[in-house]
Parts: structure tokens; sequence; C-alpha cells
């Protein structure tokens, strides 16, 4: 039986370029598509660009382009980045479209109906200069629980606490710089908190497999149990001026001076785009999303925005009588080399980088593919094993089969496959599909690769058993030939269509050159034997550790901070405080050089001797929120052993330096005499109470 599908990917947001980060997203959803349509099923992936915010409407103003200008050229830009990585989308559109306007206006009308919407009168920071009230993130400050400098109004990234933007000391506006004042607005909410919501969300998260189960498990936490009432009600407007779709008034009228948040339109521009896309193909909306559709309906997001997914979005959908999803299906966040993405360190690594680089898209569908496993853990991108992962498995073990055993078919059998032994592969290949088939449809695709791969690697052993070039030098030996060559090309190509999904491009090249199909491959053609073969052309090349590095180069920022776009105000600070050093004895540093220099308590969560080093250790030092790693000059010092979990200080903004045993990427402080030889040396260590991340100064 075909199943109806509609998927969707998060919808990136308009101001911002995508990176692999993003990727990991749209790669994991279009494998997961590919493998439907493969399997026949009618399914439909759909996507847009998140247009609205303030955000969005302050990058226009600082590039000087209108907003409709701004988001019209990032839509050139994530289309041609997603096509580069074959990412392929039935329709991607945008949300500041009509069709995304008229659910975003049905949908709230019919909220309204239902008793769900609410205005109340709130206070909040406004910006006297740039006369706007101001976004959590665009208010800056001290944090009200460890008084770091320049924290952002909804939490600190020193000590993690999280706060109300009010809370601030000294809060400054990250817009102007002025000194915001507290104001009050109307705002509409949607009751979250009300009581059928509550009793629906309940049953919706933790009923059904909408959600996967650790995904119910943290959604259970924040709605907390019955009578426990920990649903609070959600802000769904905004102040003019705004980059988004007018609140439309008591009659329809647009005047009401209030926008509609970019959080509830943008979900809605999964509807829009498939509104759009019904417009084109002249199928039937309702049939997908009226409350009795017997389609399935599924959202890829990332595990950060299960919030709105999971709570805020089925229960919005639920009460303006729309269907719900089937699932919302979480994934982890990417790292590169174990931390966060960088852009000090060149690990923030934009797609369009990848691909000027030269880097084959296909090497890292299939390095992705190969971590995925439909879990919301993070997934690393770790470029070593990058490197060795694609050459070992796609050239070493696929694409090897062909180069090697393809050419002998055409140089003596006119390219005709036999299978007179009865010795062909499909039995196997018919079950290893069903394997490989539940583990696509399951999400976990490192566990469909390792089965493709065993297969692989079974093919290859075939292959060197029988030796084919040897069979090939002595004529009495010709049937042999013929019939090891053709096992291993229908292994090559029953390996081609379970990698079709991840790899399209390549295995689309071999479905027509090499087996002269005039389409791709069905999942239904691993119950068909191929006939014949065509001249083998080469299929991919080997990725060079030096691509990588040059990747990483291309993507490296100076450590320079970034000008920002501040105030006057923060600006004339900036010019006193210079001024004032200037007058300072050269003997002395102000406290503004001083505090340039990042310091941090950092835990020691790994020493070890390095090969060849006479002075080093390699310390792995963990910083709260990443890891670093140091060669440090403390050999003579220290055992490793004795150093792992302890407390330390390092220099956190020190530029990191390639050395010959790799990246040091900061220093840590230890006391010495001036030879550093006779004393011995003394790392430094915080009193007891110090918890790595914590500045020093
Ligand atoms: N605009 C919102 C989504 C609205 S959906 C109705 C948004 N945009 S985003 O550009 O920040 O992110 C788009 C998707 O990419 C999200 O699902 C997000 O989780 C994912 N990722 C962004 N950075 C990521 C990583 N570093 N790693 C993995 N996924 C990441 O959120
Ligand atoms: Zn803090």
């Amino acid at each position: 039986m075909t199943r109806k599908i509609l998927v969707t990917s998060a919808l990136p947001y308009a101001n911002g370029a995508i990176h692999l980060g993003h990727l990991v997203e749209y790669i994991q959803t279009d494998v997961w598509v590919r493998f439907q349509k493969m399997r026949g099923n009618e399914c439909w992936y759909v996507c847009a660009d998140d247009t609205h915010g303030t955000p969005i409407m302050l990058r226009a103003e600082k590039e000087g382009l209108k907003p409709e200008e701004l988001i019209a050229r990032v839509y050139g830009e994530h289309t041609r980045d997603f096509a580069g990585f074959h990412v392929e989308f039935d329709n991607y559109y945008s949300t500041h479209s009509d069709e995304t306007r008229f659910y975003s206006e049905d949908i709230y009308g019919k909220l309204k109906a239902a008793g769900l919407i609410e205005v109340r009168s709130i206070e909040q920071f406004y910006d006297p200069v740039k006369q706007m009230f101001l976004p959590d993130r665009f208010i800056k400050g001290e944090c009200p629980k460890c008084g770091a400098k320049d924290q952002y109004g909804d939490s600190c990234e020193v000590c993690g606490a999280a706060y109300a933007p009010t809370e601030l000391k000294n809060p400054y506006s990250a817009v102007s710089g002025a000194t915001p004042e507290l104001r009050s607005s109307d705002h509409y909410f949607f009751k979250l908190s009300d009581a059928k919501c509550q009793a629906f969300l309940r049953e919706w998260t933790q009923q059904g497999s909408h959600v996967p189960p650790e995904a119910a498990n943290k959604l259970q936490e924040w709605i907390g149990q019955a009578g426990e009432n920990k649903l609070t009600d959600w802000d769904i407007s905004r102040d003019a001026p705004y980059f988004g779709f007018e609140i439309p008034g008591e009659n329809g009228e647009r005047n009401t001076g209030k926008y509609f948040y970019v959080w509830l339109d943008a979900p809605i521009g999964y509807m829009g785009s498939f509104r759009n896309l019904c417009g084109k193909k002249g199928m039937n909306f309702d049939d997908w999303w009226s409350k009795d559709s017997k389609a399935e309906l599924y959202h890829f997001i990332g595990k950060d925005i299960l919030y709105f997914h999971a709570l805020f979005w089925p229960a919005e959908l639920e009460h303006s009588g729309y269907r719900t999803p089937t699932g919302v299906l979480p994934h982890g966040f990417l790292t590169v080399d174990g931390a966060k993405m960088s852009k000090s360190r060149g690990t923030f690594i934009t797609a369009e980088s990848y691909l000027k680089e030269g880097l084959n898209p296909e090497w890292l569908r299939y390095y992705f593919a190969a971590k995925l496993n439909g879990t919301m853990e993070d997934i690393d991108l770790n470029l070593a094993d990058f490197v060795g992962r694609v050459n070992s498995d796609l050239v070493g073990k696929y694409v090897n089969i062909a180069s090697r055993c393809a050419g002998f078919l055409t140089k003596f059998f006119d390219g005709k496959l036999v299978f007179g032994s009865g010795r062909a592969l499909p039995a196997g290949s018919v079950s290893t599909g069903e394997l490989v088939a539940s583990h696509f449809e399951a999400r976990n695709y490192s566990q469909a690769l390792r089965e493709i791969m065993a297969l692989a690697d079974r093919i290859n052993g075939e292959i060197a058993v029988a030796e084919p070039w040897k069979l090939a030098k002595d004529e009495s030996k010709r049937a042999e030939l013929h019939d090891v060559c053709s096992r291993a090309l229908h292994g090559f190509y029953v390996l081609s269509i379970l990698l079709r999904p991840v790899l399209p491009a390549l295995t689309s090249r071999v479905a027509r050159e090499l087996f002269g199909m005039e389409r791709d491959f069905a999942w239904a053609d691993l119950g068909v034997l191929p006939t014949r073969v065509n001249a083998y052309q080469h299929l991919m090349q080997r990725i060079e550790s030096k691509q990588v590095e040059a990747l990483i180069m291309a993507n490296k920022e100076s450590l320079a901070p970034a000008p920002e776009a501040h105030s006057q105000q923060r600006h004339a600070e900036h010019q006193q405080a210079e001024a004032q050093a200037e007058k300072l004895a050269a003997a002395h540093i102000s406290i503004d050089d001083f505090a340039k220099v990042d310091l941090r308590i950092a835990r020691i969560a790994n020493a070890e001797h390095v090969e060849g080093a006479a002075k080093l250790l390699k310390l792995t030092l963990d910083l709260g929120t990443e890891t670093r790693t140091v060669f440090a000059g403390i050999k003579s010092a220290y055992d490793p052993a004795t150093l792992v979990g302890r407390l330390t200080v390092m220099v956190a903004n020190l530029a990191p330096r390639k050395m010959k045993f790799g990246l040091s990427e900061g220093m840590v402080l230890a006391a010495s005499d001036p030879d550093g030889k006779t004393a011995g040396l003394f790392l430094l260590s915080p009193d007891s109470g110090a918890a790595p991340g914590m500045q020093v100064k």
C-alpha cells in the first residue's frame, strides 16, 4: 500500500548562511524522503525561508536594504546551497507569502474564536533612541547571578543562569547602546495554560509515539504532572516596528500596529509552502491538513526547537481544527572535532565554502548518514575520521568493486552479465534490502550503512579470493572470470540501490552510465537482475587531508572581535578609555589591556604524554561549555595521571597555534623562577568552589 507522506525540515532563518550544522538536518531529511520515494510512496518534501522578526529587520537595515530585498538575496543563496548538497525539496518557499499570511490569520482567528487568545498589558524594555521594544537577545548587561559583563537579556553565557531581561544590572540596548526604559504595551497571548491545551498536550506528547521517547521525557518535564500547570501562556505579538504580518483587528482591518511574532507564522510556513505546491500540482490541500486526513505528516527539527514544534504547534493545530503531526523528529547538534563550531577555529564551515573548496557534497552526506542514528545525541564531524571513513568505505570498499571488475566484463564479454552457475547474489540482497529499509525507515542510517558496508566487505572478500586479475591472464579460465565479475557487478548494483538515498548523484551515474538504465534506481530493482554493463568510467575521488585543511583555513576568522554596530555612547566610552590609556606610563597597562586576556577556570579532563615531545604534555581542558586541546611545557614537573580532574587557570583567547603535534588552543598558567628550571614549575589552582568556565579577573 502506498503511503501519503508530507515531510518538512525546519525553516532556516533568512539572515544567515547555511552551514554544516544546518546540513545535518537537511541531509537527514533528504535521505529519508528519497528513501520513501524509492519505495514507491507518495512523499512530498517542503520547506521555506523563515523571513520575519527583529534580527532580519535590523540586519537588512544594517546592510542598507529593505527586508524584502535581503530575504530575496538570501533565498537565492539558500536554494543554491541546498541544490549543491543534492537536498531536493519539492517546494522551497518563503514565509513572507500570501499563503502563509492566509493560514496565520486563519489559525489566529480560530484560536480567538475558541477563547484561547487573551490581550494583556506587559512591561518590556524599550529603546528610546531606536524607538522600539527590544527582544531579550537585544538587551545586554551584567549577569544578575555572577556579575559577568555583556551578557544577553535571557541567559548568561558565563555561569549559565537564565533570567528575565529586567533582572540584568546596568542594562543597555545592543542596537543603540542606550539605557532601555520599561514601558507597557498590549500583547496577545495564546493561552497554553488553558486546561484543554494542557490536557491535550499531556496526552499528545505521551501517547501515540508522536515524538521519540527521550523527547517525550523532556516534554513531560516541561508540561509537568496533571495539576501542576507548568505551561505558561505564549506571547504571540510584537509591536511595530517589526518585519512580519500585522495582526488583523476586530473587523479584519490591518492597523493594529501589532504583528505576529515570527514563531507564530514560522511553522505555519510549512502549510504555506505546501499550499503553494498544491497550486502547482493540482493537489487538494485538505486531503493533507484536515482533521480527518489519512496522510502522514513529519517534521524534522533540531533539538533546540522542540518546545515550539511539540507544544505550541500541535496545540495551535488541534484548537484551530487542523490535523496534528504524525511525528516530530528531533536530532542533535553538530560538533566539529568534539567542540562547538567556532569561527575563530575555522570550524564554523559554510555550505558555500565547502563546495567552493571543491569538496564532494556526497562525502559529507555519507559521513553524516554514517553518524545519524535517529536519536537526539549530538553528532561529531571528526575531520580525520571524515577523511578516513569516506576513503575506506566509499572509495576503498564500494567503488572499488566496480573499478576492479567492470573492465573485464566489457573487455572479454561485451559487457554481458551471466549467472549460469546459479550463484547470483539476489537471495541475500533482497533480505539485506529489507533489513536496510527498516533502518532507513527508523532514521537509523548509521545501522543501515553498517549493513550495506558489511555486504560490500563480503563482495570484496569473494573478489580477493577469486583474484579475477589472475583469471584474466589465463584463457582457459574465461567462464570462471565471467562468473566472478558478474557476481561482483551484481553486488555493486545492489549496493548502489541501497545507497541511493545517501548518494543520489553518484548512484544516478551508476544506473545510467554503467548499467545503461534510463532512470534512477527504485527499491524494487533489488529483485531484478542486471543484464549488462557499459565501459567503466571513474566514479569517485579520494579525499586528501589537505583539502580539509584548506576548508578550515577558508573558514577561519581572525580572533580580533568583529566590530559591532554599537552606539555613539558606547563608542564615546571606548574613546575615553583609549585616551586614558595613552596617558599612562609605558610600564603600566590599563585595566582594558588586562581585560583583553580572557582568563578562565578549566578542568583538566585528560592529560597525556605526546610521542616524540621532550617537554610537552597534551591537555584536554574542559571550560564548561567547550573543550580545548592545549600542549603545555610541564612534562618535567607533572605525571599526567596526577593532573586529570584538577582545576587550573587558562588563557582562553590566545590565538590557536599550530604545533608539530597538533593545534594548541590556549595556554595554562604556571609559576616558576626566571629560567623555569631551578625551583620547578607550579600550575595555578583556584580555591575550592571555582567551576570550569568561570572568568578570572
Ligand atoms: N527558523 C527557525 C526554525 C523555524 S521552523 C518552523 C530556526 N532556524 S535556524 O536557521 O536557526 O535552524 C534551522 C534548523 O537547523 C533547526 O532545526 C536547527 O536545529 C538546525 N541547526 C542549526 N544549527 C545546527 C547545528 N549546529 N547542528 C544541527 N542542527 C542545527 O531554528
Ligand atoms: Zn552569570
